[in-house]
């Protein structure tokens, strides 16, 4: 029975390019995790979209001198390049700017005023006297009062991950104007959290399987009490409030409506076409919904982001949030103006884009933050991906071509090659397994082993030494180990799409099945294939 599968992403801000950290987070574990379930049969809406508001995009149409319009076209059009180049397959990528965004976050704020866990209070918020402003959460910085680092952000601390309200911070400052922030009175709505995390405790007790760092972040914040957050600010770039209680310049805060995105994205992709129903996997109790996020992201999508679902009603909560750690991509090439190495369009132009997807997805920072160096990245390109699984196709298609007139016949089975076959039938299993508990990294080097076992096949069964006194059993060896690569092809397709469909597309087949083995046509002319991938220096 296939299952609905929803895969939700963390919503880039359109605010700056992207780097392969940012890949490697949480695009293609996404990527990688719901081709896995398309292939399986399940039906998979895999959505996100660029984050068009908050102070990130301010602060560089500031910088840039233009309107945040126009960063955020900027951003959102090359991202699409990103996705386009690295296979990210979504079903729906848009941005927080349309109208139906906007409808569906006035929708769930009303429903949550009417329910009482939206409230009208009178805060104090941030304010630089000397440039006659309310200060948006990250233009205020100041020392974290749960954990003494300096320069925590007026909404979180990038070094505990606590989320922060600016008036908590120790000496807080003005990022404008360097002088020290004053906090002045102004009215907000609140986000009654007090109220709602009671019902989150249960929920999260069931989630067994979560990553530790994320439960047990996610636990204790929870265990501590939520305090009420102001989900409105003093800002005039954002979504209007949709009542009009608090007069003019005020707007909702990003933090509300960007996780927002993930239910809009889905109903507008619903909208688009008369045979989807959004709440399918929305509302169906059986659907399974997966969040990949950066760790910086698990305050609101284990804990805030929860709670106004469970405010709302009705909706599912995250059945995972498989949060990772940092990629810490270290370029040979950075220049002194670009401390973190080449850009992402720099990668894209001089590498394979399975290429990169294979060296990020080898080392995905699910439990620890992970480095990767330019030479590390050559490294498992040329040891890894051309000698183990590029090597292996290219000389058992040679073999073929070279051979093909010789090998229409051949002789049965030995238990050498029964046993191939049976190993990769238990990858299939395997691999699976730990794709859909998102152990990603486990099911590529569980993939590769594979890959290398026929490897390890061919070099004990030596085909091209027997060609001539024994055709028929290099034909049954050369058959054997191209039925394998086919597995092979398909066990890498998650991670690297478009080399597995030259794969696959090359070799002749009685059935065509994407996760199991399959027959091959003995006797048929098998196309040449050239390199899949290229070997640096
Ligand atoms: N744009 C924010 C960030 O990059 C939030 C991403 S996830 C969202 O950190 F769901 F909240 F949008
Ligand atoms: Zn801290």
């Amino acid at each position: 029975m296939s299952k609905n599968i929803l895969v939700c992403v963390a919503w880039p801000y359109a605010s700056g390019s992207r780097h392969l950290g940012h890949i490697g987070g949480a695009y293609l574990p996404a990527d990688i995790f719901a081709r896995y379930h398309r292939i399986i049969g399940n039906n998979v809406l895999m959505v996100s979209g660029s984050d068009a508001h908050g102070t990130p995009i301010t602060v560089r149409a500031d910088e840039e001198g233009v309107t945040p319009i126009d960063i955020v076209e900027k951003y959102h059009k090359e991202f699409l390049g990103y996705w386009d180049k690295l296979s990210i397959s979504w079903d729906n990528y848009t941005t927080t700017m349309t109208e139906n965004h906007k409808e569906v976050t006035h929708d769930i704020f009303l429903k949550l005023l009417e329910k009482e866990y939206i409230y009208k209070a009178k805060t104090l918020q941030a304010y630089d006297p000397s440039e006659n402003r309310f200060l948006p959460d990250r233009y205020v910085e100041g020392k974290c009062p749960k954990c003494d680092y300096e320069s925590a952000r007026g909404d979180q601390c990038d070094s505990c991950s606590s989320t922060l309200d600016p008036e908590e911070l120790i000496e807080p400052k003005s990022k404008i104007s360097g002088n020290k922030a004053e906090f002045k009175e102004t009215e907000h709505f609140f986000l009654k959290l007090s109220a709602l995390g009671e019902d989150l405790v249960p929920w999260l007790e069931t989630k067994e399987d979560w990553r530790p760092h994320v439960i047990n972040w996610a636990k204790s914040f929870v265990k501590e009490g939520l305090q009420d957050r102001a989900i409105t600010r003093d800002l005039d770039w954002g979504i209007d409030i949709p009542v009009d209680d608090l007069g003019d310049g005020k707007k909702i805060y990003v933090w509300f409506e960007a996780v927002i995105g993930y239910l809009s994205a889905s109903i507008e992709w619903s909208n688009n076409d008369e045979s989807r129903n959004w709440e399918d996997w929305w509302k169906n109790k059986d659907a399974e919904s997966y969040y990949f996020i950066g760790k910086d992201n698990v305050p609101f999508h284990s804990v805030i982001w929860p709670a106004i679902l469970v405010g709302y009603g009705d909706l599912n909560l995250p059945t995972n949030v498989p949060a990772n750690q940092y990629i810490l991509i270290k370029g040979e090439k950075a220049s002194a103006s670009r401390s973190v190495g080449k850009s992402l369009s720099e990668y894209l132009e001089e590498w394979d884009p399975d290429a990169i997807r294979y060296t990020l997805a080898s080392v995905l920072p699910e439990q620890a933050d992970s480095e990767l160096s330019d030479i590390e990245m050559v490294r498992r390109n040329n040891e890894e991906l051309v000698a183990t699984w590029g090597n292996l196709v290219q000389r058992v298609f040679t073999q073929i071509e070279n051979n093909i007139d010789n090998i229409n016949e051949a002789s049965d089975e030995t238990e050498v090659d029964t046993t191939l076959l049976k190993s990769g039938e238990e990858a299939f299993i395997n691999v699976g397994k730990h794709i859909e508990k998102v152990e990603l990294k486990a099911a590529l080097q569980e993939a590769m082993r594979y890959v290398s076992k026929v490897n390890i096949y061919l070099n004990e069964t030596e085909p091209w030494k027997i060609i001539v006194e024994d055709n028929k059993r290099a034909s049954r060896i050369l058959y054997t180990a191209l039925t394998a690569i086919d597995a092979c092809s398909n066990l890498l397709s998650p991670f690297m799409p478009s080399t597995s469909e030259k794969v696959s597309n090359a070799i002749p087949k009685e059935s065509n099945n994407e996760w199991s083995m399959n027959s091959i046509k003995i006797g048929t002319q098998i196309e040449t294939i050239g390199h899949l991938f290229k070997k640096f220096d």
